[in-house]
C-alpha cells in the first residue's frame, strides 16, 4: 500500500539550508542594530488567549477573517499570534518591569490565514521592537530611525519612509465624521468590499487598493487638515527628529495601517524593488491606549515590524545580502572503514573548523566526487598506506594543480589551519 504524501500547508514553506542560515544572518543584523539602539530581546508564546488579540482590530481581516484561532482541549479559546505587538504589551502589563520606557526586540513566526501569494505567506516572520512607557515624540523618531538604519545594514537601497499621524482621539473623531460623510456622498461608487468596511471603520476605506476605489480615496479629506494643536506639535517633533537624524521620509497623508491600535505617528516602509502587493517591507506606529485595552495602565507605546520573508525578497531584487555560502573548510576521506573520518572531523569540530564526509563504504573514486561536489577547499584523504604511516594526505580541492602533500597525523591540523588561512 503507498503510503499518503504530505505537503507543507498551503501558505508555508519548508526554509531549507541555505536560505535558513541566510534568514538567521538577517536576524543577526537586526539583533546588532536593535542592540545598539538599547533594545533587549523578548520571546513570547506563540500562542496566547484569543482576546489578547481581538483588540487589535475588531474592524481589520487580521482578526475577523485571518485569526488562526482553536479550543485547546480543557476549552479555552486560543490563538496563534497574527502579530507581535498585542503580545508584547500583554507581557509588559504581566511582567510589570520597573525601568521605562522598555525597550525590547524579537523575532519570530506570525499566523494569518491570508490568501498566499508571492511574499504573502500565512506563516511568516518578523522582526520588530516596541517601546513601552514614553509618549515623547523623540522615541517615535528613534525607532523609525532604526528601521531605516537596518535596511541600510542589509544593504537595500530601495526603501522609502511613509510617513502619517493619525492623531489623538479628539482629532480623530471629528476626523473619521468627515471622512463618514464624504464616504456616504459617493457610496455608490464605492467597491461593495468598501461599503462593508465603511459601517465598520471608514478610515480603513482608504486602505482599499481596489481601482474602483481609487479616485474616490485620492479626493477624500486628509487627517492633517483635522489635527487638533497637541497631536500637530507631537508630529511636527518627530518630522524635525528625523530631519536632524538625516532620514529621509515621505508625508502620505492616507496612510493607515492594517490594524486599529495606532494613533499619532504611523509609518511604513516600502521596497521601490517589489511589486505593490507585496512592497510593505515594515511598518508600525504609536499606540497609546493599547496597553489599557489590555487591563493595563496608560501607557505610551510605540513599535514596527519588518517581515523577514519580504526583506529578503528585496533583497534578491536587488542582488544584495546573498545566500551564505555553506561549502565546508574540509572534507574527509576515509577508505578504511569510516571511523577514522570521524575521529578526524570530531577534532576539527572543537576548533573550528568545518567538515563533511561520505559514509556507507563509499568506493575512493565516489568519495573524491563528493569531495568536489561539497565545494571544500581542502581534503583530508586517510587510506591504507597513511594509517599504517601516522600520517594523512592533505589535498588542495579548490586550485586546479590538485597540490597534494603527505604529513604527519599529529601535525593535521596545524597543516590545515595553515593552508586554510592563505
Ligand atoms: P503589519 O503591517 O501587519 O504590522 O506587519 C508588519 C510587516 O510584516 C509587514 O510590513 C510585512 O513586511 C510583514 N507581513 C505582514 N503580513 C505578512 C504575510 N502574510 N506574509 C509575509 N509578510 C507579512 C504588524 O504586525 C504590527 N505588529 C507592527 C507594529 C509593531 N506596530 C507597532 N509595533
Amino acid at each position: 500500500m503507498t503510503q499518503k504524501q504530505y505537503r507543507a500547508p498551503k501558505g508555508t514553506r519548508d526554509i531549507l539550508p541555505g536560505a535558513a542560515e541566510r534568514h538567521r544572518n538577517l536576524v543577526q543584523v537586526f539583533q546588532e542594530q536593535a542592540q545598539a539602539y538599547g533594545f533587549g530581546h523578548v520571546m513570547t508564546p506563540i500562542f496566547e488567549h484569543l482576546g489578547v488579540f481581538t483588540r487589535i482590530g475588531e474592524s481589520t481581516d487580521i482578526v475577523t477573517k485571518e485569526m488562526y484561532d482553536f479550543e485547546d482541549k480543557s476549552g479555552t479559546q486560543m490563538a496563534l499570534r497574527p502579530e507581535l505587538t498585542a503580545s508584547v504589551v500583554r507581557a509588559f502589563i504581566q511582567n510589570n518591569p520597573q525601568q521605562l520606557p522598555w525597550k525590547v526586540w524579537y523575532e519570530g513566526p506570525q499566523f494569518r490565514y491570508e490568501r498566499p501569494q508571492a511574499g504573502r505567506y500565512r506563516q511568516f516572520s518578523q522582526l520588530g521592537v516596541e517601546a513601552l512607557g514614553s509618549y515623547d515624540p523623540i522615541i517615535d523618531a528613534e525607532i523609525i530611525a532604526l528601521g531605516a538604519s537596518f535596511y541600510k545594514a542589509v544593504g537595500l537601497r530601495k526603501v522609502k519612509l511613509l510617513l502619517n499621524s493619525l492623531g489623538d482621539r479628539p482629532s480623530r473623531a471629528k476626523y473619521l465624521t468627515a471622512l463618514q460623510s464624504y464616504f456616504n456622498d459617493h457610496r455608490s461608487d464605492l467597491s461593495e468590499q468598501s461599503i462593508t468596511t465603511l459601517e465598520k471603520n471608514p478610515l480603513r476605506v482608504l486602505d482599499s487598493k481596489r481601482p474602483q476605489d481609487a479616485g474616490i480615496i485620492e479626493a477624500a479629506p486628509v487627517m492633517a487638515d483635522f489635527l487638533e494643536a497637541e497631536p500637530k506639535e507631537h508630529f511636527n517633533t518627530v518630522r524635525e527628529c528625523l530631519e536632524k537624524l538625516q532620514i529621509g521620509y515621505e508625508i502620505s497623508p492616507r496612510l493607515v495601517r492594517g490594524l486599529d491600535y495606532y494613533g499619532l505617528t504611523t509609518f511604513e516602509y516600502q521596497s521601490e524593488a517589489l511589486d505593490s502587493a507585496q512592497n510593505a517591507v515594515g511598518g508600525g506606529g504609536r499606540y497609546d491606549e493599547l496597553a489599557e485595552q489590555l487591563g493595563g495602565k496608560p501607557t505610551g507605546g510605540i513599535g514596527f515590524a519588518i517581515g523577514i520573508d519580504r526583506v529578503l525578497l528585496a533583497a534578491d531584487s536587488e542582488g544584495v545580502f546573498d545566500t551564505p555560502d555553506l561549502a565546508p573548510d574540509v572534507f574527509v576521506i576515509d577508505v578504511v572503514g569510516g571511523m577514522q573520518a570521524a575521529v578526524i572531523i570530531s577534532e576539527l569540530a572543537s576548533l573550528g573548523i568545518s567538515a563533511q564526509r561520505s559514509y556507507d563504504n563509499r568506493s575512493m573514486k565516489a568519495q573524491f566526487r563528493a569531495a568536489d561536489r561539497s565545494g571544500a577547499s581542502l581534503g583530508v584523504i586517510i587510506g591504507e598506506d597513511e594509517l599504517k604511516a601516522g600520517e594523512i594526505t592533505v589535498r588542495e580541492l579548490a586550485s586546479q594543480e590538485r597540490i597534494q602533500q603527505r604529513v604527519k597525523r599529529s601535525e593535521m591540523i596545524d597543516e590545515l589551519k595553515k593552508r586554510l588561512s592563505k
